[in-house]
């Protein structure tokens, strides 16, 4: 049955982790060959593979497109492991690990498409991933538009062109949180003989792209598979062999990798991930609620309040939801007074990524969001990411930055 016509209770926010606590504990482990191994996997370093023949290497090297160790540029085997979790995390069927989120984004563009080729971005996207478009893929004879995130298939229609083969998704958008439709989306690329990307790092674990029609699913392992901040790394995953092939040729053909140590770190990370996720989501709801009452804020864009456009397709489609949010105050706070409010938190760092164990708030205002179509937040806005302190600590501490807002 079609994802978009099930019957589905909401999600209730920290429960839909718990199906995955089993699996993330259990997997990525090494199995014991002998008695007395340790329970996590090795990590090994290494550039050159020796073999004891040269037939033995010829083998291997033919087998470098199912996780065989040729040479460390195209992978190693902490790598590998890490991506047959992935694959599995994600319902794919191969994951290619690469150096950072930002170029698990650009990369999936630059395997897939070709010069002459048409992209749709929508306009919420993670703000380098359209920089790379318009800049660098530009450069290389592809060509861009912006759809409005939440814009139905008629609308859809006018944006498409003969040559388009991409149409790439991110749910929920960046800063604005719009959910969007991805059956529909798929649907739509499909009969337009184009690829669904979507970047998933928000609805890791929480929303399964390939049930829901995705070709291409992207992650930031920076932010919750690491969990710790001390990690840059991106994935990508594929659900056909096919297009494996394409996604892995293009791999060894860059000498696109990930450190074996960078790599051990996520695989660590993922074993804690289902916790730390289940109780980011539900401080990040309570705050979210919290914060939706407080005079100084016009809106709180958060999928799982029903104001949050796209609310009912997060219901419909995602089993939870993460610790990431947007928050919009009313008009009249000026982005300089938020600013001042903002450098008073004294438990919310002031950066840029998310998904680790600590709070951080990000400033949204000022044309980050969009470059083409009304969304952008009217009032100064802010993004919040939640850690793993104690929400009524949190609490308190934006109540201090309140304080300091009307006092100023
Ligand atoms: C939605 C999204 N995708 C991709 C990235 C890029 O990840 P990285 O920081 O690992 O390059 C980010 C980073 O903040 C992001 O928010």
């Amino acid at each position: 049955m079609p994802a978009e016509h099930k019957e589905k209770a909401a999600p209730v926010i920290g429960e839909g982790w718990k199906k995955l606590a089993t699996f993330l504990a259990h997997s990525g482990r090494q199995v014991p060959e002998r008695p007395g191994s340790f329970v996590n996997f090795p990590v090994s370093r290494g550039s050159t593979v020796v073999f004891p023949t040269i037939a033995d290497m010829e083998a291997q090297g033919a087998q470098a497109y199912d996780h065989q160790l040729v040479y460390g540029a195209m992978g190693n085997p902490v790598q590998h492991e890490l991506e047959k979790v992935l694959a599995q995390l994600e319902g794919g069927q191969h994951t290619q690990i690469v150096n950072s989120g930002l170029a698990a984004c650009t990369f999936a563009l630059l395997a897939f498409l070709k010069a002459g080729e048409h992209l749709l971005l929508p306009d919420s996207v993670y703000g380098p991933t359209r920089r790379f478009a318009v800049n660098f893929l530009k450069r290389l004879g592809v060509d861009t538009s912006f759809y409005p995130p939440q814009a139905n298939e008629a609308e859809l229609e006018s944006y498409i062109k003969p040559q388009t083969r991409a149409v790439f998704a991110e749910s929920p958008g960046s800063h604005t949180f719009e959910v969007q439709d991805i059956p529909m989306l798929a649907r739509f690329a499909h009969k337009h003989g184009a690829r669904l990307f979507v970047d998933n790092t928000w609805g890791i674990g929480a929303f399964q792209p390939f049930e829901h029609g995705v070709d291409v699913s992207i992650q930031a392992l920076t932010k919750y598979p690491s969990g710790h901040a001390d990690v840059i790394l991106g994935a990508i995953t594929v659900k056909t062999n096919e297009d494996w092939r394409l996604l892995r040729r293009a791999a060894i053909e860059f000498g696109a990798s990930g450190g074996p140590d960078d790599c051990w770190l996520v695989l660590r990370g993922l074993k804690t991930m289902a916790v730390r996720l289940a109780q980011q989501a539900r401080s990040a709801f309570e705050l979210a609620c919290w914060l939706k009452e407080r005079p100084e804020v016009a809106h709180v864009r958060h999928p799982a309040l029903p104001d949050c456009p796209g609310h009912e397709l997060w219901k419909r489609d995602f089993s939870d939801a993460s610790g990431l949010f947007g928050v919009e105050l009313v008009k009249g706070i000026t982005p300089e007074a938020m600013g001042k409010m903002l450098d008073s938190l004294t438990l919310f760092g002031i950066g840029a990524s998310w998904g680790g164990y600590e709070s951080l708030v990000l400033p949204t205002t000022g044309g980050l969001t969009r470059s083409h179509h009304p969304g952008e937040p009217e009032g100064s806005a802010f993004r919040i990411q939640v850690g793993l302190e104690d929400v009524e600590d949190l609490k308190a501490d934006l109540a201090g930055g309140f304080a300091k807002l009307t006092h100023s």
